[in-house]
């Protein structure tokens, strides 16, 4: 069992809240009525949520931060409580031709920040640094990859995907990207965005990079029948031609992060 910090205790105030007593993943998020706190392992990402967060007030609908501390573990984050419901809450799902069209908005307010003053780099040599990191320190999670990555119909290993990526490398577009850009990270409140969170990995990367975790999280939600209609409708409201290679591209990088 653990104890929060007396800091973010004082702002938390009287609403009660539970804390496991055993410490199952790298990161916690404890909801109360206005207010969130991210409690997360002390990591690069933790360090890097925080300060991206501050950039990014008053640029787009991200959490305030309210409190900040950190013990000799673990990174305190509390901050405003975003309104609505997730892109991926049945509301949403039960109704695709509006969800992607929300989506495609959310992915041009991203576009549309001026990135020459962003001090957030996460281009592709970057990105690719990091997945060389976790290939020669085992740390690529392999059973949780998409299904084609590796096995009968994808690459051997990471090392082989590694390889791949640094041979294939496209031509980057930058953009500011959130870097995680999937429907549990997006909100939404009578039809109309309301922020976005979880942002340790936004900053200066490739158009394509939000594009194909926006598809992949999409076809990982979306039910069946509105599948095979997804990839057209999300171009078609993103009005640009669709880049097949580039979306696969991220996807596999992805599963080396
Ligand atoms: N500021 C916030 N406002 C509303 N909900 C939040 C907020 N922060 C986190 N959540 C909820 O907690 C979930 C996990 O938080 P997130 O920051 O995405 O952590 P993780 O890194 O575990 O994905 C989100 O999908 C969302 O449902
Ligand atoms: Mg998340």
């Amino acid at each position: 069992m653990f104890d929060l910090p007396d800091k973010i205790k004082n702002l938390i105030g009287e609403e009660k809240y539970q804390l496991d007593t055993v410490w199952r993943s790298e990161s916690k998020v404890i909801i109360f009525s206005d207010k969130v706190l991210k409690i997360q392992t002390i990591s690069q990402e933790s360090e890097t949520e925080r300060s991206i967060m501050a950039w990014l007030q008053n640029k787009l609908p991200v959490p305030k931060i309210l409190g900040y501390a950190r013990d000799e573990k673990r990174d305190y984050l509390l901050m405003t409580k975003i309104p609505g419901e997730m892109a991926c809450s049945p509301k949403y799902l039960n109704k695709p031709e509006q969800l992607i069209s929300l989506l495609a908005k959310a992915l041009r307010m991203f576009w549309e920040v001026d990135i020459n003053n962003c001090p957030f780099n996460n281009n592709l040599d970057e990105k690719l640094q990091r997945a060389k990191y976790n290939v020669k320190n085992n740390l690529v999670d392999v059973k949780n990859a998409e299904k084609d990555t590796f096995g009968k119909n994808g690459f051997k290993n990471p090392e082989h995907l590694l390889e791949w990526l640094y041979n294939n490398k496209p031509k980057e577009e930058l953009v500011l990207s959130h870097g995680d850009f999937c429907l549990p990270n997006i909100f939404f409140r009578n039809d109309k965005i309301t922020g976005f969170i979880d942002l340790a990995r936004a900053g200066m990367a490739d158009k394509w990079q939000d594009i194909a975790l926006c598809y992949r999280s999409l076809l990982n939600n979306l039910s069946e029948k509105y599948r095979s209609q997804t990839f057209y409708s999300l171009f078609e409201k993103l009005r640009i031609s669709p880049e097949r290679d580039k979306i696969r591209y991220y996807i596999l990088l992805d599963d080396l992060l």
